[in-house]
C-alpha cells in the first residue's frame, strides 16, 4: 500500500482590519477558528493554526486532501467569509478586501487569497517553517530563497551534506506572462539570479531538492493587480519550506531573514522598506504602515497534524536584524515621495501621474532655442 501522503496548505486573506491597515481583529480570528474547528470535527482537514501576519489572516492546514483540493479551498473560503462578515459587523477597515468574487467554484486562487500549499510524504521527524508577510509582494521571497537554497555562505548544508550537495532546482514564475521556468542550482545560478533580481515580475514559486526531486519550498504568487486589474490591495505573501535532515536547517532557513534587505509594498503598497523579522506580538504595521514584516511559526508534521508552532523570530538573536531595518527605514524615509523609496511609476499600488499629465498637457511646452544653443539644450556661457 502506498504510505500516505500529507498536505499542508497556507491559505491567507486580508478580509479588514483594526484601525486601518494595522493589525486584524481577534474576533475575526476566532470567526475563521470556528469554520476550520468544524472542518477538522468532520475529517476535512487534519489540523489547523490561525495566526495573522499584521492586518493578514492567516489559515495554516494540514490534510490528506493534495494541493487545490476543492473541499479544503472552500473550507478557507468559508472562513474568510465568516471573517469577513466579522469584520463588516465591526465596520474594520478594508473589510473584505481581499474577496475579490462571490462566485467560488472549488479553488481560491483568483479570487484574491494567496496560496502556498506542498503534499509530501512525512519523513520520521518532518520540522517545517511558515513565513508570513506583510506590507509586500511574493518577490520579497526571492532574496532569501536564494540564499537558502544556493547560498553556502547562508547554508553550510550545500557543502557538506550529501543530500544537499546535489543542489536545488527554482521554479521561477513570470507573473506578466503566467509562465514558469525550471532553473538549476549550482550550475545555472548567474540564470536564476538574472531573473529574480526583478522581485516584481519574476517569483521563485517552488523549490525542489534534486537528489531525489522532494519538494522544498513553495511560495504564494498570487498578484491582486493582475487578476482584478486595477488596485484591491497588496499581494502580501506566505511560504512554506521543509527543514532538516536532508533539507536545510531550521537555523539556516532562518539565517537567510538576518539581513533585512529591500523590498516594495510599504505604504499605500507604493515604496521600498525593509524587511523586518518579528515575534507574532509585533506582527502589526504601524510606522508609515510598516516596515514591512514577517513572521516565522516552527511546526512538526506528525501523522497529518500540526505539532507546535515555535515563534521563530522571538529570539535575541535577531535584535540586531531589528535595529538595523530601523536604520534603513529612517534612511529611506527621509526620501520622502522620491525614488527609489517610492517605486517605479509602473509599478505602484496607487498613482496620479495620468491625471496630472492630463491636466498639465497644455501647459507643457518646448524651451526655446536660444541664440547661444542652435540644439535647444543650454550651452555653457563663457565668464571672465
Ligand atoms: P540534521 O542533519 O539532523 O537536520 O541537523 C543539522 C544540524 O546540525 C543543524 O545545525
Ligand atoms: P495591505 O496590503 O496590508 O492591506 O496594506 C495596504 C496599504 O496600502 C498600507 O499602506
Ligand atoms: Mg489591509
Ligand atoms: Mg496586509
Amino acid at each position: 500500500m502506498e504510505k500516505i501522503k500529507t498536505t499542508v496548505s497556507i491559505i491567507k486573506a486580508d478580509i479588514g482590519s483594526i484601525a486601518g491597515h494595522v493589525v486584524v481583529h481577534p474576533d475575526t480570528i476566532a470567526a475563521a477558528t470556528r469554520v476550520l474547528a468544524e472542518a477538522k470535527a468532520k475529517g476535512v482537514i487534519f489540523d489547523f493554526y490561525v495566526a495573522n501576519a499584521g492586518d493578514d489572516l492567516e489559515l495554516i492546514m494540514s490534510h490528506r486532501k493534495g494541493v487545490d483540493s476543492p473541499e479544503v479551498h472552500e473550507v478557507a473560503w468559508t472562513a474568510f467569509r465568516e471573517a469577513a462578515k466579522v469584520a463588516r459587523e465591526l465596520g474594520l477597515y478594508a473589510a473584505g478586501q481581499d474577496l475579490l468574487s462571490d462566485a467560488f467554484s472549488g479553488n481560491v486562487r483568483g479570487l484574491g487569497p494567496g496560496v502556498a500549499e506542498m503534499e509530501f510524504h512525512e519523513r520520521p521527524s518532518e520540522p517545517i517553517a511558515v513565513f508570513m508577510v506583510d506590507k509586500t509582494e511574493p518577490g520579497a521571497f526571492n532574496l532569501p530563497m536564494y540564499r537558502i537554497f544556493a547560498d553556502p555562505f547562508n547554508t553550510a548544508g550545500l557543502v557538506i551534506d550529501p543530500k544537499l550537495h546535489a543542489g536545488f532546482t527554482f521554479e521561477v514564475y513570470d507573473v506578466h506572462e503566467g509562465k514558469s521556468v525550471l532553473l538549476n542550482a549550482p550550475e545555472e545560478i548567474y540564470d536564476i539570479l538574472a531573473l529574480i533580481g526583478t522581485p516584481g515580475r519574476y517569483i521563485v514559486r517552488k523549490v525542489y531538492r534534486r537528489f531525489d526531486n522532494e519538494i522544498a519550498a513553495v511560495v504564494s504568487v498570487e498578484r491582486l493587480s493582475l487578476i482584478a486589474g486595477r488596485y484591491v490591495g497588496k499581494d502580501d505573501p506566505v511560504a512554506v519550506l521543509r527543514a532538516q535532515a536532508g533539507f536545510p536547517a531550521m537555523g539556516e532557513i532562518l539565517e537567510a531573514f538576518a539581513f533585512p534587505h529591500l523590498v516594495a509594498g510599504w505604504m499605500r503598497g507604493s515604496h521600498h522598506g525593509p524587511l523586518m523579522p518579528v515575534p507574532q506580538r509585533y506582527s502589526k504595521c504601524t510606522r508609515f504602515d510598516g516596515p514591512p514584516r514577517i513572521v516565522g511559526l516552527g511546526f512538526q508534521v506528525r501523522n497529518s497534524k500540526l505539532i507546535g508552532p515555535v515563534d521563530l523570530f522571538d529570539d535575541p538573536a535577531f535584535d540586531e536584524t531589528r535595529r538595523q531595518a530601523q536604520v534603513v527605514a529612517e534612511y529611506v524615509r527621509r526620501h520622502g515621495p522620491f525614488m527609489p523609496h517610492r517605486l517605479g511609476p509602473e509599478e505602484m499600488e496607487y498613482t496620479t501621474l495620468p491625471d496630472i499629465l492630463e491636466k498639465l498637457k497644455n501647459r507643457f511646452f518646448k524651451p526655446a532655442k536660444t541664440a547661444e544653443s542652435k540644439t535647444g539644450v543650454e550651452e555653457p556661457r563663457e565668464t571672465d
